[in-house]
């Protein structure tokens, strides 16, 4: 989710910044970022301009007892060192979505991709399902979700014709969250209840596996604070078999926005981040605030033993993926994200990689390079063509902060 300083505090800020030697720029910062809590309360706030950067000026500095100048040139972090090298894919733009998507959700049903809800500005949510037709590649078949159904931060999964609906955050802003479930009979678009999650989650991992359905970690209700617990429920068919959600193994690590991936009759849990946003104590509308995160590139898989295993971590931590994945030849392949936010500015800074995690060899490769640096999107694959849409992208090349809301469709051939 977006940072964005406030016109007054950036200028401010960088008035502090030309004033201040190298030594107490760090220090500045952490102070500014820690005691303001106006630095982020404009979360999604598209609109406000902000600087593209923070420019550090060179300084001069005499040299005591020599009379003469030197040049102090420090080497200044570019908000563009996250980026990995990778060969620059050829990506075809394709037909918008009927709206632009933020924390939406996305789930492909073979040559289908049903999304789902969603941000549209921070003030206004989705609450209907789009369907893009990778046959012909148009978006049609738009229906309504349940009025109870959250917009944002859901758990997901389907079993090729029934979709499975859990949890998340119930309107704009940082709203709280719902326990409500659904299934979505995708063939008669007809929805039913599920029975509830013992306690809402905000983007918790979800999926179906052995015949239940698990939903683990997430954040709690305060948004912010990682959750452990595990629960899963037997479903067939879009029926649930049980009365109540049983408790599983806790996940080692809690938190939201991770994708959750069944492949090879092995679960696997991948990325994601510690924290999220809140909201500001004592605001009507909820307003969202900006809470300290950390991002993950961890990764865990449950087995027959039904113990958590940890494999090979992300080329870097990735988080806001969880619709952001698809299994291709034996393997899973991610697109964008979020990655740890830049240590000076403290901005978010957008991921813009496409990574591949082989199956057989458990080792991550970056594929390529997207068109854009870009959140939330929702992935699908058809035909040899890898397809993301929505998401939040960036500011341009130089700048990988979150800026604009998309629902921009880019597809490229894939040879793995
Ligand atoms: C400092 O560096 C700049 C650019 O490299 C150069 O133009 C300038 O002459 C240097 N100043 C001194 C005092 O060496
Ligand atoms: C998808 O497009 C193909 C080709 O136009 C069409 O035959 C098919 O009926 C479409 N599917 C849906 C569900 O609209
Ligand atoms: C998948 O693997 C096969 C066999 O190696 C290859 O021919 C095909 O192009 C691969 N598909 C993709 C999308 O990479």
């Amino acid at each position: 989710m977006a940072r964005t300083i406030g016109k007054h505090s950036s200028s401010k800020l960088v008035i502090l910044l030309a004033c201040a030697g190298l030594l107490g720029i760090a220090l500045i910062i952490d102070f500014l970022w820690a005691s303001s809590s106006s630095l982020s309360s404009s979360y999604l706030n598209w609109a406000v301009d902000t600087p593209r950067s923070v420019t550090i000026p060179k300084i001069e500095k005499k040299e005591p007892g020599k009379g003469s100048k030197r040049n102090v040139t420090e080497r200044v972090l570019s908000a563009t060192f996250a980026d990995i090298p990778a060969p620059q894919l050829q990506w075809e733009k394709m037909a918008p979505a009927p709206v632009p998507r933020l924390d939406g959700a996305a789930i492909q049903i073979k040559n289908l991709l049903f999304v789902f809800a969603g941000y549209g500005t921070i003030d206004y949510v989705h609450s209907h399902v789009d369907i893009y037709n990778f046959t012909d590649n148009t978006w049609g078949g738009r229906f309504d979700m349940p009025k109870e159904m959250a917009h944002s931060h859901l758990g997901m999964a389907t079993d090729g014709r029934y979709i499975y609906v859990v949890t998340g955050q119930y309107g704009p802003q940082c709203r709280g969250p719902t326990a409500h479930t659904f299934v979505l009979d995708t063939e008669t678009k007809k929805w039913r209840n599920m029975p509830p999650l013992p306690v809402p989650r905000y983007a918790p991992a979800t999926q179906l596996w052995r015949g239940r359905l698990h939903v683990m970690g997430g954040s709690k209700e305060d948004r912010h604070e990682p959750a452990l617990e595990h629960w899963s429920i037997a479903v067939k068919n879009g029926k649930v078999l049980e009365k109540e959600w049983r408790s599983e193994i806790p996940i080692p690590r809690g938190g939201p926005h991770r994708a959750c991936v069944v492949v090879n009759d092995r679960l696997f849990v991948i990325g994601g981040q510690e924290g999220d946003f809140m909201a500001k104590p004592g605001s009507p509308i909820f307003k969202c605030s900006r809470r300290n995160e950390v991002v993950f590139g961890d990764v865990y898989m449950l087995d027959d033993e039904m113990k958590w295993k940890v494999l090979p971590s992300m080329p870097k931590p990735d988080s806001h993926i969880e619709f952001a994945w698809a299994i291709v030849n034996n393997s899973v392949v991610i697109a964008g994200g979020t990655t740890e936010k830049h240590p000076v500015t403290k901005k978010m800074i957008l991921v813009g990689e496409v990574f591949q995690f082989h199956l057989d060899t458990l080792k991550w490769s970056v594929v390529g390079k997207m068109p854009f640096r870009v959140k939330t999107t929702l992935v699908g694959f058809w035909d040899g063509w890898f397809y993301f849409t929505s998401g939040q992208r960036d500011r341009g090349p130089d700048d990988p902060a979150p800026r604009k809301v998309i629902g921009d469709v880019y597809r490229t051939k894939l040879s793995l």
